[in-house]
């Protein structure tokens, strides 16, 4: 067991969970906890280089199961490096992103056997499992428009992902609300599509009823 609480954001492109898990950050250390805050694929110099490549648009050529393992390649870095000694060391780790994303996305989106997916997940997370899952759930209209600004103000170096077609982010975010509706007690399901601060209070009850 470990002494902290591991806590993950999930939830189509453009769901603002990333703006989300900084203002948990925001609030729990205003209550005194030391939080660590990483990102899948990245949190680490290695998963940071296995990002770029993920998620340039130029990398057309990526097999589905190629891109599993790279995946899981910066998950297994990020859990020895970051994860693993911050929740030893007792800290609040959030995650953006975590194997629900490949699940949803290479399971559901891709077509990939969730099986092997499992299989990969042993091997590079060896049982380590979110204490809770933020699902942060939006229509894809409000997915797709998000992404698209997002893609205009940063450049389109990150795109390889959103530029899939629609109905790519429709069978995932239906294999999010699946995997939801099989794990409730991890799963809190937050809609995406209220104001900022809504959301974020939202975040901040449920973590203060079960963390
Ligand atoms: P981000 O933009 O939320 O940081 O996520 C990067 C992209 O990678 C996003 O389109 C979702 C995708 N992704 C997967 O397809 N599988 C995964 O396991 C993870 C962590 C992300």
């Amino acid at each position: 067991m470990n002494p902290g609480r591991f806590i993950t954001f999930e939830g189509i492109d453009g769901c603002g969970k990333t703006t989300q898990l900084r203002l948990l950050a925001e609030w729990l250390r205003k209550q005194g906890r030391t939080v660590v805050e990483t990102v899948e694929p990245g949190g680490t110099d290695i998963g940071r280089q296995i990002r770029k490549i993920l998620l340039d648009p130029a990398n057309t050529a990526i097999h589905a199961r190629t891109e599993l393992m790279l995946y899981f390649a910066s998950r297994a870095q990020n859990v020895e490096e970051v994860i693993r000694p911050s929740l030893a060391a007792g800290h609040v780790v959030l995650c953006d992103r975590f194997t629900d994303s490949t699940l949803a996305y290479q399971g559901h989106g891709r077509g990939l056997e969730p099986d092997t997916i499992l299989a990969l997940d042993r091997i590079a997370c060896h049982g380590l499992r979110p204490d809770l899952t933020l699902l942060i759930d939006i229509d894809l209209e409000t997915s797709l428009t998000r992404a698209r600004r997002r893609n205009a103000r940063s450049g389109q170096e990150e795109s390889r992902i959103d530029d899939e077609h629609a109905s790519f982010h429709a069978r995932v975010r239906d294999g999010y609300l699946a995997l939801a509706r099989h794990e409730p007690a991890r799963f809190v399901v937050i809609d995406g599509r209220a104001p900022i601060d809504a959301v974020a209070r939202r975040v901040a009850e449920e973590i203060a009823a079960r963390v």
